[in-house]
């Protein structure tokens, strides 16, 4: 495994990663665990682990997807104990990440998700927004055809309102009405757990992104398979179709 002085910094280090973080509740069941939710406390301890690899590599955007659109469907108990420990993590990490110049952001159906969490949530993001050494972006309750279809519907409006004509919709016209659109592209997907899929996180924005399959489960990822995942993409030749 590479450690951070492997890390070639004269080559290009990505500037915007994003992960899908896999493999929490097979890790509580491998671990005896009784319940999946222990998977996922233990996955906070790797998120801090992100951060600071983020923060020896100077990547500036890190997007996580820790709450999906289609996970409202899974056990309440289990959906309730994810809330409480998005909550708990950012109580519990707010002061580190204004320390460190976080700033905290959230993508997804925000509306759906309770108001107790929604108002943790908000309060963080409002006392952040100054931060500008790295921006952790949030996907929850989060689905990238969910965001097309609420790109769609703007666009849909706008044009009913006169103020804009089909034949004028472009790329920009899309991408300026996602979630956060100031936020470029990923430039590296990391998945856990050694699955091969996207899993509706991203589609839009991961058109010309590297990918990168990680094979442990998300509570066991830690610095060091982040800088495995950034030397992979170091050996990449990136040609956006253009030869
Ligand atoms: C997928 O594992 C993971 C999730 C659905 C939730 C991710 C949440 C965390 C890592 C909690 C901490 C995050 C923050 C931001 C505090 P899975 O349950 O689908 O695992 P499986 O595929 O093994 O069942």
């Amino acid at each position: 495994m590479a450690d951070l002085r492997e890390i070639d910094t004269a080559k290009p280090v990505p500037r915007h990663v994003a992960i899908i973080m896999d493999g929490n509740g097979r890790w509580a069941q491998q671990h005896k665990l009784r319940s999946r939710l222990q998977g996922h406390e233990a996955g906070a301890e790797s998120v801090r682990a992100a951060l600071r690899a983020c923060d020896a590599l100077h990547v500036r955007y890190l997007t996580l997807f820790a709450f999906s659109y289609e996970n409202w469907k899974r056990p309440k108990d289990e959906t309730d104990g994810l809330m409480r420990l998005l909550s708990r993590f950012i109580e519990d990490n707010i002061g580190e990440l204004m320390e460190r110049g976080i700033r905290l952001r959230a993508i997804g159906r925000l509306d759906l998700m309770p108001a107790d969490t929604r108002a943790v949530l908000d309060a963080a993001i409002a006392r952040s927004r100054g931060n500008a050494k790295l921006d952790l972006v949030l996907a929850l309750s989060y689905g990238a055809r969910q965001e097309l279809v609420d790109a769609a519907r703007s666009i849909a409006a706008a044009v009913q309102e006169g103020g804009l004509s089909p034949a004028a919709i472009t790329e920009q016209t899309i991408a300026s009405r996602l979630y956060a659109p100031d936020v470029p592209d990923p430039d590296l997907l990391i998945r856990t757990s050694g699955e091969f899929r996207v899993s509706n996180f991203l589609l839009w924005q991961i058109s010309y992104t590297e990918l990168y399959v990680a094979p442990v489960l998300w509570p066991d990822f830690r610095e060091e398979h982040f800088y495995d995942a950034v030397r992979d993409y170091q050996r990449r030749d990136r040609r956006y179709g253009g030869r």
